[in-house]
């Protein structure tokens, strides 16, 4: 028997917080437990197997906090260790709890935003060469054709805040037009990574009429409450007091400093150290 507390949402750092800000204003009932790894970010550039070990690190100390149900609110640990974790990992540590991911709610929904069928995916280097995305689109539309293009700076931009200056300018009209040369028919982008909507206003003023560029988080907090309204069982062990802690394995002055202004209220980090 599954003992009631706080919904987990991981990131590899501040990206999470993108998606965790779209599920708190849709379902502001539940208690939350954000973790951001600020420490070992970014995932991005890792192996498979550092990505694993360390997404598992943080799904456990989830559970251990007492978390039943985890999003992994990063699409690189969710590339890279989302499946070994709920094929290999669940059975052992609680047959009872969850892990859920968010390149699946993603890929179900693209076939909606796309009239050219033709869609381009920006992520980190892990995820696009991971091709978990063009397999997830396939299995829901088999007609659109995926096209990937990894930006392995983005995410340092957003972890040091450098997203709002011109620095990023160079970067983001970059990976833009390489992925537009690879397939000019691209009329959709997926944001692919949680970090991304930061560089929204960078990347929507160099996309060219026309093309739009789509941030996740809504759809995986939808995707989110879907899920806990067809799973009544895990739904009543979610507790209810409107509550989220924030943990990161940084430092929690720096993380409550940046946090607030990427979610745009006060809130206070505390440390946390993974093992
Ligand atoms: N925010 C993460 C993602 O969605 C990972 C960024 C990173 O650590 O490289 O992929």
């Amino acid at each position: 028997m599954l003992k009631p507390g706080p919904i987990g949402v991981f990131d590899s750092g501040y990206g999470g917080l993108t998606v965790l800000s779209h599920i708190q204003s849709l379902m502001p009932e539940y208690d939350y437990c954000y973790l951001g790894d600020n420490l070992r970010a970014p995932y991005g550039p890792r192996s498979f197997d550092i990505v694993y070990e360390f997404t598992k690190e943080a799904v456990n100390i989830l559970f251990d906090m007492g978390c039943n149900l985890v999003i992994l609110a990063c699409n690189t640990a969710s590339a890279k260790a989302l499946r070994s974790i709920q094929q290999k990992d669940l059975p052992n540590i609680d047959p009872e709890k969850r892990v859920l991911g968010v390149i699946r709610p993603t890929a179900e929904v693209i076939g909606s935003f796309t009239k050219s069928r033709h869609v381009g995916i920006l992520g980190t280097v892990g995820t696009i060469q991971s091709e978990s995305y063009p397999i997830e689109i396939t299995k829901f539309f088999p007609d659109i054709t995926v096209t990937g293009e990894a930006c392995p700076m983005w995410v340092p931009l957003v972890e040091n805040r450098e997203y709002e200056n011109e620095g990023a300018d160079y970067f983001v009209k970059k990976n833009l037009n390489n992925i537009l040369a690879k397939d000019p028919a691209i009329d959709t982008i997926i944001l692919a990574c949680t970090h991304y909507p930061l560089l929204l206003n960078k990347i929507k003023a160099f996309l060219p009429e026309g093309i739009s560029a789509i941030p996740q988080g809504e759809y995986i907090a939808h995707s989110l409450q879907d899920y806990l309204k067809r799973h009544p069982e895990m739904e009543s062990v979610c507790t209810k007091g409107g509550i989220t802690r924030y943990f990161t394995t940084e430092s929690p002055e720096k993380f409550s400093e940046a946090a607030t202004i990427f979610l745009n209220k006060e809130i206070e980090g505390e440390r946390i150290i993974l093992k």
